[in-house]
């Protein structure tokens, strides 16, 4: 073992550290909008099934695998496996796809923030702003490299001074600000010019009542599949960041006590964010104003809403953004570390021109990324069906194909090839029993595999 490494001066440190990675975009965006389209409260179940399941087995074993090596993900596979190095270069590689366009987004939540903070915040409500602002030349670059300077920075200071320490601060914030809109949310109360009245708590049944009209084995088939690549997402699984937090994490700390943790937190904050959002937008837009996705209820329906209730609409709207803001900082942060460890534990480098080489490759990825909604504008059909740019392109290759790649590469190497007992005895190592072990052991070697090929061949279009 590497005594030098650093490590999270506790348990509590690794949970906030790795709940801040896992809480993010996905849970705040995604969640909200594919609750809505899934039929709600039958979204929710099979959510909640999966993720103490599904999410649970791979999480448990990233943090495994990081604490028993004590490796990022590029040297990590290697040292369970001469043969499967090659796993862990490509586990490294989704990170760094991935950056670059969470600092565009998290560029654009930047922005927003300062447009509550000091600017004309009525005016995001107008119909094009959004577009017309993303597609802007200079200021989408310069909000790029604001965020990506914050979490530079911060990555910087390293695991204890920069990411436990920041997590300690962000994390209870965020819950509060989440729970704050949410609880305001549940009591608005809205009326049309032609009397028509919408309430919060209406908007709260639609997203917690299940609803199995037009239910089908196919359109199960598709919630499950959205189901379980939204919480791969949502628990920073398969992008190597949860080998690297492992790496941290401390001899005697219990895994099994903070996965469960970490999966609670990730879970109730998704479920809170939902209750914040859809609430509001049903009572301000109807029901179809929760049709909006990905973006657009975020940078569109929900400037509306908060124009919409007047004078308090600033106030709700900052609050709103700098959450979003405190969430997408800890996912980069995580983000970023997991490829700033790997090249350290694989080039002896340190951690400043680590970061150094991950920024450049930011900025230029990230320069592309924003140059995708002007200079370098192109629609291209994805197999999934939706029309991409540069943005949704890298999202694509990393989500669709590498981390379903990845997660399934690491179940046959868990599950087969090492077997199950490399993850259990390393969960067991301070005496804890394994929870759910005899679970863990059906999904890893059967269950997750297959769900992951049939999630891979359905992102190849093929199913
Ligand atoms: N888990 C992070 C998110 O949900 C990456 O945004």
């Amino acid at each position: 073992m590497d005594t030098r490494r650093n490590s999270f001066r506790g348990s509590i440190g690794f949970v906030l550290a790795a709940a801040g990675s896992a809480v993010g975009l996905g849970n705040i965006w995604r969640f909200p909008y594919l609750a809505a389209r899934d039929g709600g409260g039958t979204f929710l179940i099979v959510y909640i099934i999966l993720a103490v399941t599904f999410g649970f087995t791979l999480l448990i074993t990233e943090v495994s695998i990081g604490r028993k090596t004590r490796q990022s993900p590029l040297t990590a596979y290697g040292k369970l496996h001469r043969k499967w190095k090659g796993l862990g270069a490509v586990a490294c590689l989704i990170p760094m796809i991935i950056l670059p366009y969470y600092c565009a987004i998290g560029g654009w939540v930047v922005k927003y923030f300062f447009l509550y903070a000091f600017g004309d915040w009525k005016g995001a409500a107008a119909e094009d702003y959004f577009s017309s602002y993303i597609s802007g030349d200079v200021e989408p670059l310069i909000m790029l490299f604001l965020f990506l300077a914050m979490v530079a920075f911060i990555v910087a200071r390293g695991v204890n001074k920069g990411i436990e320490a920041s997590s300690r601060i962000l994390m209870p914030i965020l819950v509060l600000l989440v729970v704050v809109i949410a609880v305001f949310s549940l009591t608005i109360s809205h009326t049309e010019p032609d009397g028509t009245n919408r309430t919060g708590l209406q908007g709260l049944g639609i997203y917690l009542i299940p609803d199995f009209s037009g239910m089908t084995p196919g359109r199960f088939g598709s919630i499950l599949l959205d189901a379980t690549g939204q919480l791969f997402f949502s628990l920073s699984v398969a992008m190597g960041i949860m080998i690297t937090y492992g790496s941290y994490v401390p001899e005697d700390a219990s895994i099994r006590t903070s996965v469960n943790q970490i999966e609670i937190f990730d879970t109730v904050i998704a479920l809170l964010a939902g209750a914040m959002i859809i609430p509001a937008v049903y009572a301000f837009a109807g029901a179809e104003g929760m049709e909006a996705s990905g973006p657009g209820l975020m940078f569109e329906a929900l400037p509306r809403v908060f124009s919409a209730m007047g004078g308090i609409g600033k106030f709700v709207g900052l609050l709103f953004f700098a959450m979003v803001l405190f969430a997408a900082l800890t996912s980069a942060i995580s983000i970023m570390e997991a490829v700033v460890s790997s090249l350290m534990d694989r080039f002896g480098i340190s951690r400043t021109r680590a970061i150094a080489i991950n920024v450049v490759i930011a900025v230029v990825a990230g320069g592309l990324v924003c140059a995708g909604y002007n200079h370098l504008y192109f629609e291209l059909p994805l197999p999934t069906g939706a029309t991409a740019q540069v943005l949704d392109i890298m999202d694509y290759i990393s989500n669709n194909i590498l981390m379903p790649l990845v997660a399934v590469g690491t179940c046959i190497l868990i599950g087969w090839v090492l077997k199950p007992k490399t993850v259990i005895d390393e969960v067991q190592k301070n005496g804890e029993a394994m929870p759910r072990r005899n679970l863990y052991v059906l999904m890893i070697k059967f269950v997750a595999p297959v769900m992951l090929v049939v999630l891979f061949l359905k992102s190849l279009g093929v199913m």
